[in-house]
């Protein structure tokens, strides 16, 4: 997941923005690892990367409820488990036996990529197949198009 490329466009351009933007966090914690910064920088921009989701996540549940899409619950499900898990990580950071900054990134990526290919591109599918003309309004007044 270094780059965004069309491979992991789900069809949206707004939605592929803000998948865009996740990836430009994730890289700065790759970014961290590399250069061997302190856990208070990756913990910040873990952070910072929990943040956007949220911002993500809202405009992607508003989206998928008002095309009513019929897996919202398992795909509302899919976000809620994501940032119950990050914030478990991010916790564990400051801790005694604080998780491996490289596994955190493993899942991070494993996660997005299967997110973004699988779990999202169904919504926008679904909405090709019932022709809606529905438009994505992002929470992201930075990307809004
Ligand atoms: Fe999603």
């Amino acid at each position: 997941m270094k780059v965004w490329t069309n491979d992991l466009s789900i069809g949206n351009a707004q939605i592929d923005r803000e998948h865009m933007r996740l990836i430009e966090i994730y890289n700065e914690l790759v970014e961290i690892i590399k250069f061997k910064k302190e856990r208070k920088d990756f913990s910040n921009i873990l952070s910072k990367m929990t943040e956007y989701a949220l911002i993500h996540f809202k405009g992607e549940e508003k989206y998928m409820k008002e095309l009513s899409y019929p897996k919202f619950a398992e795909h509302k499900n899919h976000h809620k488990d994501y940032i119950l898990k990050v914030s478990k990580y991010n916790m564990e950071i400051s801790g005694a036996n604080p998780p491996v900054p490289e596994d955190i990134i493993k899942f991070l990526d494993k996660w997005w990529i299967n997110h973004i290919l699988i779990i999202d591109r169904d919504y926008e599918n679904y909405k090709k197949s019932i022709k809606s003309n529905l438009i994505y309004r992002s929470f992201d007044i930075f990307r809004s198009l």
